[in-house]
């Protein structure tokens, strides 16, 4: 299977990562605790500030972005140790083709780089794609917190996974 392209994106990215994270949040309004509003009057330079400290990443088709994830270290002395793998997307043409599992193993690795030494992350209790993905990444579950997201239509739960690197 072809593999697409992948590399860290950087300030130059702001306004194409700006609308494809947008894309997601509007495409898949259950599968992301971040609604549009939250982030749609975000100016590009505030996007721009973002991808400059945080480590995201971006993979590639013909039409440009295909998917993206993204890394945060938590900040202060006592919690440095561990970091936020978060905003996991891909669109529906490039599934299946290995860049999910792709932009999550660079992921991991820039973790490693930063010397992080566990990584969490949160998903939909019901998202079976994303679980999956991640627990082929090596990422277990450690908790539900039970309601955790209020949409118009209700509540829904989500996982809580950790994935140790030492
Ligand atoms: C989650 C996401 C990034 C995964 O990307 P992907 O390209 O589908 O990833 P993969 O091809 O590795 O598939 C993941 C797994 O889900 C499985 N899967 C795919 N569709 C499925 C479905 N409808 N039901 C159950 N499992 C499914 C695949 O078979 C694969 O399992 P495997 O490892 O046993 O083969 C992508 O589906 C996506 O962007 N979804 C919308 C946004 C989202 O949910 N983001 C995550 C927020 S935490």
């Amino acid at each position: 299977m072809r593999r697409l392209p992948l590399r860290r994106l950087g300030p130059a990215d702001a306004a194409a990562f700006h609308a494809f994270r947008l894309e997601g949040f509007a495409r898949h309004p259950r599968q992301f605790r971040v609604a549009v509003e939250d982030e749609s009057g975000l100016t590009l330079d505030a996007v721009a500030a973002r991808l400059a400290s945080e480590h995201v990443v971006g993979g590639f088709d013909g039409d440009g972005l295909a998917g993206i994830g993204g890394l945060s270290r938590y900040p202060g002395a006592k919690l440095r140790h561990k970091a936020l793998l978060w905003g996991m997307y891909v669109r529906e043409s490039a599934r299946g083709t290995g860049l999910a599992g792709a932009i999550v193993e660079a992921l991991l690795a820039a973790a490693r780089e930063q010397r992080v030494e566990q990584v969490l992350l949160t998903l939909a209790a019901d998202n079976l794609p994303a679980r999956r993905l991640y627990e082929r990444c090596g990422f277990e579950r450690y908790a539900i917190e039970p309601r955790a997201v209020k949409m118009l239509d209700g509540y829904f739960d989500e996982l809580l996974m950790i994935r140790r690197l030492t």
